[in-house]
């Protein structure tokens, strides 16, 4: 499997995806990180592993949402790239991508779907006062942590958790079924 993978921040599913993969335990190879905000945790893992990084930033596409997937799409295509895998990526995506990538484009979410959508799904569940949240793998689509579901893990919500400290206990699961769902899919939906 050829991914490539959009990261907007810090990039801890983007290393997973990495360590899985040198590990034996996910068959794929990533080809490219594209990142959206300059000075992104995620670029420097990149260089670390050696994987080609690209900056596409969306402040230079205001308003042409579609333009910066465009953008997007061509550097995906140039590298070869068959899955694309939206490890915290914080953009709308477009059609233009989905397009681009029919049933190809993954995204992981910090709930258990389709409760608590959004960028607040962890600060959303704990307010709710769930006493299980979780993660979410799934295709994306062109509504917000919507599609098909692939995998999810729960995980409980303690006593004294902080939006923090539930993040990171929900981070763990994630790192664990992000890899799983990849080739969960790559199954399921043949090329
Ligand atoms: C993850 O919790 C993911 O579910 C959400 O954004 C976060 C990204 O974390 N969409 P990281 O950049 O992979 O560390």
């Amino acid at each position: 499997l050829q991914l490539g993978v959009l990261a907007s921040g810090s990039g801890s599913n983007f290393e997973s995806l990495l360590e899985a993969i040198a590990a034996g335990k996910l068959q794929a190879h990533i080809k490219v990180l594209i990142y959206n905000n300059p000075g992104a945790k995620a670029a420097a893992r990149a260089q670390r592993w050696g994987i080609p990084a690209v900056l596409i930033n969306h402040r230079d596409y205001k308003k042409r949402r579609q333009e910066f997937d465009a953008a997007i799409v061509e550097i995906l295509k140039e590298q070869g790239v068959e899955w694309v895998i939206m490890a915290g990526w914080m953009r709308i995506v477009t059609a233009v991508i989905l397009s681009a990538f029919p049933n190809r484009v993954i995204n992981i979410h910090p709930s258990l779907l389709p409760s608590f959508r959004g960028i607040r799904g962890v600060e959303d569940a704990l307010e709710a006062g769930v006493k299980i949240t979780g993660c979410t793998v799934h295709l994306a689509d062109l509504e917000v942590d919507t599609g098909p579901i692939l995998v999810q893990a729960a995980v409980p919500v303690l006593p004294d958790d902080t939006p923090e400290t539930l993040h990171a206990r929900i981070q763990v699961q994630e790192h664990r079924i992000l890899p799983q769902a990849i080739a969960l899919a790559a199954r399921q939906y043949p090329q």
